[in-house]
């Protein structure tokens, strides 16, 4: 073989290489997830899902409080919201809340430990407003979250900041000048799974609410309206929900007709309510807490970090896998914590009659 030649094959198997390295490495693992034929089969990685495993381990539940005792409100100053827990089960939930949100720092993150009724921290702020959160998604949206429920850990796993949150990209960002408003295209996408799909399609559709459409109705262009950018809008949401599950197209579609309610698996309506449930969490509990949080901890364009699919599931087709923590903390269940905050400590009825007690020492 000549040199030039060599040159030319190791030049071959080299290209070949980088060609594949797009790909991913076999073994790879199929599961049938619609009828025979349809095609709906669920590709997945091994590897990935191992590595997945870890990152969604539910940690040992805190030991129970001792049944009985006053409830909080009777006993503290400034509680709004747990204030129909016993002191017991009070307590426990602020070990519990630490270890999920601030194991290294503990109370102090949210306290000053002189006066812990004091709002002077706006973490702690922050934090009342992310019980009232919990308390909704599990109240609301069982249509999404089922019996399962969510707790602070569901999306911090020990951070102050969950992992991955979301903010507005700038307008800059988005346009290029000559070629007009690029709609964050042609950049590395994070969001749309390293395509160059859009970067942020979380803002049409996860803060406002725009049509998530693409396929028109009638089979000759009679009217359908969609234009080839809410396409590619569309298309990186769908990848970063696929992405934020780690499953494929079609575990919510049977890719015969995307549009097509009658032949979609179940999962695509639980999606749907996770959508909605996304978008009322970002509008009504994150978007007003902007002026509690400090200027660094705000994004690009001055707004607060928001959630999406990935802020909860973090690969997994079911948050931790499924694994429900909510039966053991009765404090994210708002029926269970929240005692409109009446009983004034001057006339404190005796303990084993506070209506309170029955509900947190159940
Ligand atoms: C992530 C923030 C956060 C952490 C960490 C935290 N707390 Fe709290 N704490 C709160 C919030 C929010 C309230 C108010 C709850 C309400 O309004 O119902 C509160 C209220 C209290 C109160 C009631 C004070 C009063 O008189 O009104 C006490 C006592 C308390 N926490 C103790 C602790 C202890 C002890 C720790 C550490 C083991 C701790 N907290 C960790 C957020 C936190
Ligand atoms: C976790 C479930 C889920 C996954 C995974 C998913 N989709 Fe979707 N898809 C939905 C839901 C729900 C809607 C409808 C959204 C709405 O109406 O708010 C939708 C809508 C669509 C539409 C618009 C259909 C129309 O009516 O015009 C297309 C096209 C689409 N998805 C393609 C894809 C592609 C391509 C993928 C893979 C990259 C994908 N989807 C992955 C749930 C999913
Ligand atoms: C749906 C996901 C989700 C759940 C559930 C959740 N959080 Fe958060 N949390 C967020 C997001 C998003 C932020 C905003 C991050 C930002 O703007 O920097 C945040 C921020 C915070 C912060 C501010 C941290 C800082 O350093 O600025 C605290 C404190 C906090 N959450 C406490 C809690 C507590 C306590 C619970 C449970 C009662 C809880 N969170 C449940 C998503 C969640
Ligand atoms: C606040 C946390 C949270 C967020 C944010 C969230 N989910 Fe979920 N999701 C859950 C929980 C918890 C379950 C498990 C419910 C159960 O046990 O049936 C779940 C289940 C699902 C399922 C059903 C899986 C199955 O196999 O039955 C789908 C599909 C899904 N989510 C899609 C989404 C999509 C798409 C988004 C973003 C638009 C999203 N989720 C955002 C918490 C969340």
């Amino acid at each position: 073989m000549s040199f030039s030649q060599r040159t030319l094959l190791t030049w071959v198997a080299l290209s070949a290489a980088t060609l594949l390295a797009g790909c991913e490495r076999p073994p790879i693992e199929t599961v049938q997830h619609g009828f025979r034929g349809t095609g709906m089969v669920q590709v997945y990685n091994p590897r990935t899902v191992a590595a997945s495993i870890p990152l969604n381990v539910v940690p040992d539940p805190v030991p129970a409080a001792t049944p009985g005792g006053p409830a909080a409100s009777l006993v503290y100053q400034n509680v709004k919201v747990l204030g129909n827990l016993s002191v017991g089960e009070f307590s426990r939930t602020m070990v519990a809340m630490s270890a999920w949100v601030a194991p290294e720092q503990g109370c102090t993150y949210c306290h000053n430990a002189q006066n812990f009724a004091s709002d002077e921290k706006y973490t702690k702020v922050v934090a009342r407003k992310m019980l009232q959160m919990t308390h909704k998604i599990n109240a609301d949206y069982k249509s999404h979250v089922a019996e399962t429920g969510v707790t602070c850990y569901t999306c911090h796993r020990g951070n102050n900041i969950p992992k991955n949150v979301w903010f507005t990209a700038k307008p800059e960002a988005r346009s290029a000048g000559m070629i007009g408003d690029r709609a964050g295209q042609n950049t590395v996408s994070v969001a749309g799974a390293y395509s160059s799909l859009p970067e942020d399609p979380f803002t049409p559709y996860l803060l406002e609410a725009k049509d998530i459409r693409i396929i028109g109705e009638t089979a000759l262009p009679t009217g359908n309206r969609h234009s080839i950018k809410q396409a590619e809008w569309t298309y990186s949401l769908m990848s970063h929900m696929s992405t934020s599950l780690g499953v494929n197209c079609t575990y919510c579609h049977n890719s015969r007709s995307f549009a097509s309610w009658e032949t979609s698996p179940p999962q695509r309506a639980t999606a749907w309510y996770g959508i909605r449930m996304v978008r009322d969490l970002n509008n009504d509990y994150m978007t007003p807490l902007t002026g509690v949080f400090p200027a660094h901890r705000l994004g690009p364009t001055g707004d607060v970090g928001k959630a999406n699919c990935l802020t909860c599931h973090q690969g997994a087709y079911k948050p931790l896998y499924g694994k429900s923590m909510v039966k053991d903390y009765p404090a994210m269940v708002a029926a269970a914590a929240s005692a409109p905050n009446v009983v004034a400590i001057e006339s404190t009825p005796a303990a084993d009659k506070a209506p309170a007690m029955k509900v947190a020492s159940k």
